[in-house]
């Protein structure tokens, strides 16, 4: 059955949809030897033959999807012109190509999913399922209640204000204080850039839980299948479809 191009290369594993379609526009994937120059090609999966950057593409196989445990030091993308280690190079016993679903910082540790499921990614990366992640950060100093509650409410980054963070002060230690942030936004070094907005610098950064999906006992470097009950503890629940206003949404959360 013809299938869009872009869908065919997020289901073989190539990367989300979303990225499967700049791909294109940039020109780097052919079809039967020809690059492909529109976004709305269909192709009949079973007998074209379709390379990215000159790389034939398999067919799409079994779908995995996993959760990492990432540690300081790895980068998120799949390959590295710096050659600093990636985070595929941990999934040793998996041959299936996954990628990593959104990213996390060079140096910060935690719950990464990775997959070659196109769609999943693609559903879990679309900002109208505001799925949440909890973080736990140490940050120097010890923020002020007027400073959090400042966070919470959402601050102006890059012109555009956050939406709401639901933030907790966990206690002090070593100069410093550890809190636990949860957001659903995935901004550039977001929560990075949120405690040095109000002056308190992240020192360490942890990714526990993505959605309700926590990283539990599951050691650094280590990663584990998920099954069908751990990818629907990905999704919140459905939400009434009228659209609550930001600051009706703040109260919301802060009640809680
Ligand atoms: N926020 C950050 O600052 N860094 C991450 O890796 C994720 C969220």
């Amino acid at each position: 059955m013809p299938e869009r191009l872009q869908k065919f290369l997020s289901r073989a594993g190539v990367c989300s949809r979303r990225a499967a379609e700049e791909l294109i526009r940039q020109g780097q994937v052919a079809v039967d030897g020809l690059t492909v120059a529109e976004l709305g090609l269909k192709i009949e999966p079973d007998r074209q033959r379709v390379t990215v950057k000159g790389q034939p593409v398999a067919p799409p196989g079994r779908k995995i999807t996993i959760l990492l445990n990432k540690p300081q030091g790895y980068v998120t993308t799949m390959s590295d012109p710096q050659g600093r280690p990636v985070v595929t190079s941990l999934l040793a016993g998996i041959k299936e190509r996954l990628f990593p679903v959104g990213r996390l910082d060079l140096d910060t540790e935690g719950a990464l999913i990775l997959t070659n499921d196109g769609d999943l990614a693609q559903r879990l990366l679309h900002p109208k399922f505001e799925i949440n992640k909890t973080y736990q950060a140490l940050v120097k100093g010890r923020p002020s209640p007027e400073a959090i509650a400042a966070l919470e409410r959402g601050i102006d980054l890059d012109g555009r204000r956050t939406w709401p963070a639901r933030i907790k002060l966990l206690g002090g230690e070593e100069g410093g204080s550890r809190l636990s942030i949860v957001i659903h936004e995935g901004r550039k070094r977001q929560v990075r850039r949120m405690f040095a907005a109000i002056g308190h610098p992240v020192v360490h950064l942890k990714r526990l839980a993505y959605g309700h999906l926590r990283l539990g006992d599951l050691p650094l470097g280590a990663y584990r299948r998920l099954s069908d009950l751990d990818l629907d503890l990905l999704f919140p629940p459905a939400k009434p479809a009228k659209k609550i206003h930001r600051e009706k949404f703040f109260s919301l959360q802060t009640k809680k």
